[in-house]
C-alpha cells in the first residue's frame, strides 16, 4: 500500500518500510545518489534519496513509486523526514521539455493550466474551496435548509440580457443562466427555504479582476422572510463558513501568505449601511464617476455603485457591510418596492472588506403580479416568456426573499488574491474557454 507523503513524515514511519506515488517535483542528480523530491496526489512533498544508478533517466514530472526506509535529518527539505529508497518503479519517463518552472508569467500559466495545477498554489486553492463549500453545505444542513438542483439551460434572462450566451437548442434558442433565483421562488412554494450551487454563466464583456464568464453561484431563497432576516442568514452563513474554513485551512491559507487575524473578525453582526449613506460616504472622500461620454462628475444619488466605489467603501473596514435599500432603477425587475419608501428597493449587497467589494445581492422579491409585470415590461423583457414565473404570483404568492454568492469573490477575499482567475482551476473569460 503506498501512502502519501504528509502521512509518512512522522515519528510513527522512522526506521519502517513505506511506499510513496507520486511525481518528480525536483531533481537534483549526484554521482552515487540522487534526491528526488516527490510529490503525491495531494500536493504534499518528500525527498527521497536514491542510488543514481536506478535514476538515471528520471525527469521533471516523471510519475514514479518508491519504496524505501524513512528516517529523520535535518538537512532533508520539507520536514525534515526522507526516505532512503531501495526500490523504484517508473510510470512514466516525462518530456524533457515541462513548461512550468520557478518563474512563469501569468498568462503562460494560464495557457497551461492542465499542468499548472499542479504548482503548490493552485493545490492549495482547491482544498481551501472544497473545504469552504463543506462548511457552506453544512451550515445550510444544520438550519434545515433544503439542497435543490435549478436548470443551466434557460429561455429568460434573470440579470439583465446584456450578459446573456445564446445558445442553439434543437430548433430552437435558450440561453445559459445567470442565476437560479426564479427557479428557487417556484420551489419554495412546496419545499419551503432551498438553496443550490450551480454554474451561472455571464457574457460579461469586462476584463475585470473579479469577474468570470462561469462562476460557481451559491444561492438561496425562502418564503414568509423578511430583509433583515434574509441580511441575517447570510451574516451567519459567511461568518461560520469563514470560520471553518480558517481553521481547517491554516496550512494552506499560512502558504499563501494570508494573515488569517483580519478574517477572525469576521462575525455577526455586519454593519447595514442605507444606500443614502454609502453615496455621502463616497461624496465626503471626493468620490468620481464617469459618465458615458467620459466626462467626470461627482457620485450622487441613484448610481450603481461600481467596483472603484465598493472598493473606497469597504478599503478601512474590518466586516462586511450590507448596503441597504438600492434605488429601484439600478436593480433588476424581480426586487420588491418598498412600501414605505417610493422608488426604494427592498435589497442589499454584502460587500467584503478591505476593498473587496460585492460578494452578494439580495433582498425580498416582488410578490404582486401587476407590480412585477410591469417592471418586466419596462426592462424590455417579453412577459410571455416570463408566464411561468408570473404564475407564482398568480397562486398563492407569499412574501419571500433570497440571496445569491459568487464563490470565487468569496474564495478571492479569503484567499486575498488579487485576480478572481486565481481562485478556479480552469477560469472562464471574455478572452479565455481553453484549456
Ligand atoms: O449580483 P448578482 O448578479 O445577483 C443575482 O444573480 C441574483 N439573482 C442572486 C439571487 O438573489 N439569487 O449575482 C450574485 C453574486 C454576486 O454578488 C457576485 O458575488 C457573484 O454572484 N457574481 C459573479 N462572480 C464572478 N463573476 C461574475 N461575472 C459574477 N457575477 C455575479
Ligand atoms: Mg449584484
Amino acid at each position: 500500500m503506498s501512502l502519501r507523503a504528509s502521512k509518512v513524515k512522522s515519528q510513527e514511519y522512522v526506521g519502517k518500510e513505506v511506499t510513496v506515488r507520486g511525481w518528480v517535483h525536483r531533481l537534483r542528480k549526484q554521482k552515487e545518489n540522487s534526491f528526488v523530491l516527490v510529490r503525491d496526489d495531494r500536493g504534499g512533498v518528500i525527498q527521497c534519496v536514491i542510488p543514481t544508478s536506478k535514476a538515471a533517466d528520471l525527469t521533471i514530472e516523471s510519475s514514479v513509486e518508491i519504496t524505501g526506509t524513512v528516517s529523520q535529518d535535518p538537512r532533508a527539505p520539507e520536514g525534515g523526514y526522507e526516505i532512503k529508497g531501495s526500490n523504484i518503479k517508473v510510470f512514466n519517463v516525462a518530456a524533457t521539455d515541462y513548461p512550468i518552472g520557478e518563474f512563469q508569467s501569468d498568462e503562460l500559466l494560464l495557457d497551461k493550466r492542465h499542468l499548472a495545477l499542479r504548482t503548490r498554489k493552485m493545490v492549495a486553492m482547491a482544498k481551501i474551496r472544497a473545504i469552504l463549500l463543506n462548511h457552506c453545505r453544512q451550515w445550510f444542513v444544520k438550519n434545515d435548509w433544503m439542497e435543490v438542483t435549478a436548470p443551466t439551460i434557460v429561455k429568460g434572462a434573470v440579470e439583465g440580457g446584456s450578459t446573456l450566451f445564446k445558445l442553439k437548442y434543437f430548433d430552437d434558442e435558450a440561453f445559459l443562466s445567470q442565476s437560479a433565483q426564479l427557479y428557487l421562488e417556484a420551489m419554495i412554494f412546496s419545499l419551503g427555504p432551498v438553496w443550490s450551487l450551480t454554474p451561472s454563466f455571464r457574457a460579461e464583456k469586462s476584463r475585470t479582476v473579479r469577474h468570470l464568464a462561469e462562476f460557481s453561484h451559491l444561492e438561496a431563497e425562502a418564503p414568509w422572510v423578511s430583509l433583515e432576516e434574509i441580511l441575517g442568514v447570510q451574516e451567519q452563513l459567511v461568518s461560520y463558513a469563514i470560520q471553518s474554513t480558517i481553521s481547517d485551512c491554516s496550512e494552506e491559507l499560512s502558504f499563501l501568505k494570508r494573515d488569517v487575524s483580519a478574517l477572525k473578525k469576521v462575525t455577526p453582526p455586519f454593519e447595514r449601511m442605507p444606500y443614502p449613506k454609502a453615496i455621502e460616504t463616497l461624496r465626503s472622500k471626493g468620490f468620481m464617476v464617469t459618465e458615458e461620454n467620459g466626462s467626470r462628475r461627482e457620485i450622487r444619488i441613484g448610481d450603481d455603485l461600481s467596483i472603484d466605489s465598493e472598493r473606497e467603501l469597504t478599503r478601512n473596514s474590518e466586516k462586511p457591510i450590507f448596503v441597504v435599500g438600492y434605488p429601484m432603477a439600478v436593480k433588476p425587475f424581480y426586487v420588491k418596492e418598498d412600501p414605505d419608501h417610493n422608488g426604494i428597493g427592498l435589497a442589499a449587497d454584502m460587500l467584503a472588506p478591505q476593498g473587496f467589494g460585492e460578494i452578494t445581492s439580495g433582498g425580498m422579491r416582488e410578490d404582486d403580479i401587476s407590480a412585477i409585470t410591469g417592471r418586466i415590461r419596462k426592462e424590455g423583457l417579453d412577459p410571455s416568456s416570463y408566464e411561468w414565473y408570473l404564475d407564482l404570483r398568480k397562486y398563492g404568492s407569499v412574501p419571500h426573499g433570497g440571496f445569491g454568492l459568487g464563490i470565487e469573490r468569496l474564495m478571492r477575499w479569503i484567499t486575498n488574491v488579487e485576480d478572481i482567475k486565481d481562485t478556479v482551476l480552469f477560469p472562464r473569460t471574455m478572452s479565455r474557454a481553453y484549456p
